[in-house]
């Protein structure tokens, strides 16, 4: 039996780190949760463990909130005695997080096999700090996961072995799917007071999006014209919020707190439109067929927009607008990628299990050198 630790500690990681959990353990593997404690709100923490059976982390590391040093550093010291100490033979991060980018790089020195689920998005946008997070996590795992065939092209330009890069699909939609019918039956549009089709759903939280007052009220003047359209509703992400609250919001856009995970799946599901700078919800309206206009200027899921209904809009509010019109006017087509089917946490365990072990497998090598 292997020993595998499985990494969660923020918001979009609790949904794509459980079929992983589910699939090793059914497949026999001790997996031990690792909680790093990166978000700890309520609405941004606890719901998800209740929403998704997901039991409580056996291990939580309690860091909290700082700038990316502090955040990261945090994650590192308090990580490096508890791998010590669990001595798993796997160590499995997921998405592109700081947490993420934290366990893993003490990973790679402590000796387990490390393996990263999402590996090979590429934004090429070095401004995002998820980029850097998503560029060094890839270097330094033995296994790269990756939930669509761009992010296979992408490692293997970047000079991949192939031994280390399996097509595993996408497995935030394993949880999509496994949940969709518990959502819908939540009852989450009758409290709100809504109509299925009637409304468009928005979220923000990227730094380029949120930190810079006009950035964000521009943002908002685009919502409050689209909203002449469609009501809008705006769960609020924490970074935010105190400056959502201070710009104040444009009639026809309401703000509400964050939702939780079977309630936002729903909500998106019934929307009309949705508009958002997420990564995660670029790929589940994707997988629902519902409408997306991406409120940035490139997109690391590309898939979304070529096998998808995404469409990227960037931040100019006149094409925000313009956008927005015309996917309410003209919405595209419904498609789903190959393997965003429920089944990428049972590839992710089989890729593990059946993989070598520390002492066996290659590590990660460097290019070959160039000829003198
Ligand atoms: C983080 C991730 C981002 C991801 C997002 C998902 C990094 C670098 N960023 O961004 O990739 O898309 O999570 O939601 O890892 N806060 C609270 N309560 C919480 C958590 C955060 O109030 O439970 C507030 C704090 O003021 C904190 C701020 O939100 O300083 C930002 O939190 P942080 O985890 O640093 O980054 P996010 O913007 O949430
Ligand atoms: N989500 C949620 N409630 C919200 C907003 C998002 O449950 O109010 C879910 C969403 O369905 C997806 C995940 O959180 O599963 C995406 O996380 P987020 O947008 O915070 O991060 P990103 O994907 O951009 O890293």
């Amino acid at each position: 039996m292997k020993r595998v630790v499985c990494v969660a500690g923020a918001r979009p990681n609790y949904m794509k780190t459980k079929p992983v959990m589910d699939a090793l353990e059914a497949a026999g593997a001790e997996v031990v949760l690792v909680h790093t404690g990166q978000h700890y709100d309520e609405a941004m923490n606890g719901v998800f463990f209740r929403d998704l059976g997901l039991r409580p982390p056996d291990r939580f590391l309690g860091v909290g909130s700082g700038s990316h040093a502090q955040q990261t550093g945090r994650v590192m010291a308090a990580f490096e005695p508890l791998l010590a100490d669990l001595a798993p033979d796997a160590v499995v991060v997921v998405g592109d997080v700081n947490s993420t980018l934290a366990c893993a790089l003490v990973t790679a020195k402590a000796g387990p096999l490390l393996a990263h689920v999402e590996a090979g998005l590429r934004s090429r946008d070095w401004t995002m700090p998820e980029e850097v997070n998503r560029v060094a996590t890839d270097r330094v795992s033995d296994y790269l996961l990756a939930p669509s065939p761009d992010a296979v092209d992408n490692l293997r330009a970047e000079g991949y072995r192939e031994d280390q890069v399996h097509l595993v699909g996408n497995v935030m939609i394993d949880t999509l799917l496994a949940n969709l019918e518990r959502a819908r039956a939540h009852g989450v549009l009758a409290g709100y007071g809504l109509t299925p089709g009637e409304y468009g759903l928005v979220t923000l939280h990227r730094p380029a999006n949120v930190d810079d007052p006009a950035v964000l009220a521009g943002l908002l003047k685009a919502l409050g014209e689209i909203a002449g359209r469609c009501p809008l509703l705006l769960p609020v992400h924490p970074r935010a919020a105190g400056r959502l609250a201070d710009l104040g919001v444009p009639g026809g856009v309401r703000l509400v707190p964050p939702a939780g995970y079977l309630d936002f799946i729903a909500l998106q599901d019934a929307a009309r439109i949705v508009l958002t700078d997420s990564g995660g919800v670029q790929e589940e309206t994707t997988a629902l067929g519902v409408p997306c206009v991406t409120l940035r200027d490139n997109t690391e899921r590309p898939i979304t927009v070529e096998q998808g209904t995404n469409v990227l809009a960037g931040r100019d509010p006149d094409r925000v607008v313009a956008t927005a019109l015309r996917v309410l006017d003209d919405p595209p087509a419904p498609r789903r990628p190959a393997l965003w089917d429920g089944r990428a946490g049972e590839r992710v365990a089989r890729v593990l299990l059946e993989g070598g072990t520390a002492r066996t497998r290659p590590r990660p090598t460097d290019r070959p050198a160039p000829a003198a």
